[in-house]
């Protein structure tokens, strides 16, 4: 499903000093598998999800997404890329000028989902991460673990093949996180390839994948799926 192949990634090459994110990285993540990309704080985690999602392009090699290699893509397969991957971003980036159901339906509307769909399929994902109870509430009356929740839902809601999941437990504490972690596993029960970028261990440990090992760029190692022999 994902591959990166001898992948570098070089910010800001041109202007000030150039900052090396990833060096060398070769890996390949298969449909259905669920994978953790762990390391401290920068490693290159968001990186390689921005590589994924085509929100960067590498500096040299290659990143292979469906069978295909994402920097060649004009804007309308960039377009058709982003359509098929849900995304829990790092910093959140929801609306706060609009309710729970709002920034859910949205995702939605940008699609192009038929109005009459709009509302059955909003809540439906509202309701697989919990929050089916308050789809008006507006984004300031969340708790931070009801906005990594609702982060969540707007991922899900187009029910996509990948999913990329930026620090999807963010600082929650164990219950919280464990029951985000737990939509997580459904979600790559019912088929889905996942993702999770994370620096905390117990996350990769919770969700029982295979985890990178990332560190200042660079694949350092892997860690089979707990319970593999
Ligand atoms: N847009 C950017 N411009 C310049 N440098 C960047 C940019 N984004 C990331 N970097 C740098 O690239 C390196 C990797 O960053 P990245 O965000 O991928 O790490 P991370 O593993 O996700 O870290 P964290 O755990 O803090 O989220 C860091 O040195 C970071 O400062
Ligand atoms: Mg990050």
């Amino acid at each position: 499903m994902v591959e990166f192949r001898h992948v570098s990634k070089v910010y800001g090459r041109g202007r000030g000093r150039p900052v090396p994110a990833l060096t060398g990285v070769t890996f390949a993540v298969g449909q259905d598998e669920m994978v953790c990309l762990f390391g401290p704080s920068g490693a290159g985690k968001t990186t390689v999800l921005r590589l994924v999602s085509r929100e960067e392009l590498p500096t040299e090699g290659e990143v292979v997404v469906a069978g295909e290699e994402v920097s060649r893509f004009g804007p309308r397969a960039v377009a058709h890329l982003r359509r098929r991957i849900g995304i829990v971003f790092q910093d959140g980036r929801l609306l706060a000028d609009r309710t729970v159901a709002g920034n859910v339906a949205f995702v939605l509307r940008v699609q192009g989902t038929p109005r009459h769909e709009l509302r059955e399929r909003v809540l439906e994902a509202l309701r697989s991460v919990g929050l089916h109870r308050r789809p008006n509430a507006r984004l300031a009356e969340l708790s931070a673990e009801g906005r990594q929740r609702l982060a969540l839902a707007r991922a899900l809601v187009t029910e996509p093949p990948l999913l990329l999941a930026d620090e999807p437990t963010g600082s929650l504490d164990g219950d919280a996180a464990g029951e985000i972690l737990e939509v997580l596993r459904g979600v790559h029960a019912r088929g889905a390839t996942l993702i999770v970028a994370t620096h905390q261990r117990a996350v990769a440990e919770r969700l029982q994948c295979r985890t990178l090992l990332l560190a200042g760029g660079r694949l350092e190692g892997e860690m089979a799926r707990a319970g593999d022999g």
